[in-house]
């Protein structure tokens, strides 16, 4: 399997690894194609112009080298923006982000794209209980 230095950079040293207590959403995933589950724990704040924004973000993931590598590469992207424009983030995204996956390994960014938009979609349903 060959993989590029960015993705073996963000697998050796992930960014944003760990878990967020009281977390205002959460996000879990298990990938169909090989059973390994991700988790993606969101804070939401307010931008100068009132926006709801990511304030921070973390992840857990058990899984492969591409999985972990989108995992950390996908809070990198979230981190700051809007609720919003982080729910439009696609797989594609983080894979172009990652100077590309192999085809192998595209059903791996799944993950990290799904658990992302679960988290948001969380946050949401959470606020209008
Ligand atoms: S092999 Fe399971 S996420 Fe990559």
């Amino acid at each position: 399997m060959q993989y590029n230095k960015k993705i073996i950079q963000h697998f050796m040293h992930p960014k944003n690894v760990g878990e967020i207590k009281n977390a205002d959403g959460v996000g879990k995933v298990g990938n169909p194609v090989c059973g390994d589950i991700m988790w993606v724990y969101i804070k939401v704040g307010k931008n100068k112009k009132g926006e709801e924004i990511i304030k921070d973000i973390k992840f857990k993931t058990m899984g492969c080298v591409a999985a972990i590598a989108t995992s950390s590469m996908i809070t990198e992207l979230a981190k700051g923006k809007t609720l919003d424009k982080a729910s439009k983030i696609t797989r594609d995204d983080i894979a172009k982000s990652l100077g590309g996956l192999p085809s192998i390994k595209y059903h791996c960014s799944i993950l990290a794209a799904d658990a992302l938009h679960k988290a948001i979609e969380d946050y949401k349903k959470r606020k209008n209980d």
